[in-house]
């Protein structure tokens, strides 16, 4: 029965080829576009024990669903191998996602071993997580001892009932928001908390969000309802622009624009004038920042996609298993990002981006 209702999660996957001359990694990479490799984001599990309506709908994601099986997924020392090979060519944030990278077994143990990488220039890495905060609790201390350096947690309302409705796992907020509170007691800072706002669902909770998290230390960023994957039946009368959850803010809590940290950020910042620390709003679909985009992503089973919408990864795993060399991992992972011209947001709605519509990887395969 399901397995008509099964959306590919990918069906072409390039094995890179590896010719021409060695390309050392000097700590740059530029795309086609000018965009340097700054992040690397490293799913590290497909599965999620909760059911997002926007990202893992019962109805394709259930019991019969072909998760992947445990011997196609990364193993740590492969992971660990790929993301120095990273960190050489200029990565300088990882971000561990899934799925719901804290059911991962003994994640601890690979924050441990990246925590030891450095860039070239001598740092640490900027080492964070994304997570539904469901086993947080539990996870922060053992998480922070491993060197990990914050965290962001998705939590889409407040409302118990809405909430148990959104995540469609009977999940309580209380869970989410105790795992918040241990991040912020073990010192993963600053703790963001991400909200998708899908208009008609949960817009209501807009202000009781803002209100929770104002003076609390924690970031709160509203993120623009995505096209990503095939399967959540995205529509654009659903999206709320950013700059309607920002009127709405001031309307109740004035707000100034803040200064972004960094070009490649996804948020743009807004600070509560009275102190009350700040927002963030990411309006991928409003406002597309494929422009300064430094990001990669490396899927569960070790593909390398160059956009959060691409129908293609490059199979790195094929390198890692087949006896490569680090230079000539480092030579492929080059020779990719070289020809890297994605900036689907951008393009959302031209005949490329429909074109490609049918073929998108889920983002619970290719992580946040
Ligand atoms: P920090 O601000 O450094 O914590 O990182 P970040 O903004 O990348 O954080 P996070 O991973 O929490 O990203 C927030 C959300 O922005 C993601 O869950 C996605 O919904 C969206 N997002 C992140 N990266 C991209 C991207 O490259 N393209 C698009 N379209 N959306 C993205
Ligand atoms: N649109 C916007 N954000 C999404 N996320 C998952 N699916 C979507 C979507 N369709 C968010 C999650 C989490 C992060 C990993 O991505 O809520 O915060
Ligand atoms: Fe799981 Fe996150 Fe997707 Fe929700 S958004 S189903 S928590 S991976
Ligand atoms: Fe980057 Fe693709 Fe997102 Fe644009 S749509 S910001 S290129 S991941």
């Amino acid at each position: 029965m399901s397995s008509r209702r099964i959306i590919p999660l990918t069906d072409v996957s390039a094995v890179p080829v590896v010719d021409g001359p060695a390309l050392a990694p000097n700590g740059v990479l530029h795309d086609t576009l000018a965009r340097p490799l700054r992040d690397l984001r490293i799913s590290v599990t497909d599965r999620c024990n909760f059911r997002c309506v926007y990202c893992m709908p019962r109805a394709v994601f259930d019991k019969d669903y072909p998760f992947l099986p445990h011997g196609a997924l990364l193993k740590f020392e492969e992971i660990e191998r790929l993301a120095r090979i990273f960190v050489a060519h200029g990565v300088e944030k990882i971000r561990l996602t899934g799925g719901e990278p804290l059911l991962r077994k003994n994640l601890e143990f690979l924050i441990e071993r990246l925590a030891l990488l450095r860039t070239p220039g001598g740092r640490p890495l900027d080492l964070t997580l994304t997570t539904n905060g469901s086993l947080l609790a539990r996870k922060a201390r053992s998480l922070k001892d491993a060197g990990l350096t914050r965290v962001t947690v998705s939590l889409d309302a407040l409302d118990d009932t809405l909430f148990r409705r959104m995540n469609d796992a009977d999940f309580a907020v209380a869970d989410v928001l105790e795992g918040i509170a241990a991040a912020q007691a073990v010192g993963l800072a600053p703790v963001k908390i991400n909200m998708v706002v899908k208009r008609g669902t949960n817009d209501a909770e807009i202000i009781p969000m803002a209100r929770r998290f104002r003076h609390s230390g924690a970031v709160l960023r509203f993120i623009e309802y995505m096209d990503v994957g095939t399967s959540n039946g995205w529509n654009m009368t659903e999206v709320l622009p950013s700059a309607d959850v920002v009127a709405r803010i001031a309307a109740h809590f004035p707000l100034a624009p803040l200064d972004a940290h960094s070009l490649a950020e996804t948020a743009q910042r807004w600070g509560y004038v009275d102190g009350g620390g700040e927002i963030g709003v990411i309006s991928s679909v409003t406002r597309a920042f494929c422009g300064s985009c430094t990001r990669a992503r490396l899927s569960t089973e070790g593909k390398l996609y160059l956009c959060l919408f691409a129908s293609a990864g490059h199979d790195l795993r094929a390198l890692v298993r087949n006896g490569s060399s680090d230079a000539e991992i480092a030579t492929a992972v080059a020779q990719i990002w070289h020809q890297r011209s994605d900036r689907y947001s951008q393009l959302r709605g031209s005949a490329a981006a429909q074109d490609a519509d049918e073929r998108r990887v889920e983002m619970s395969y290719i992580g946040g």
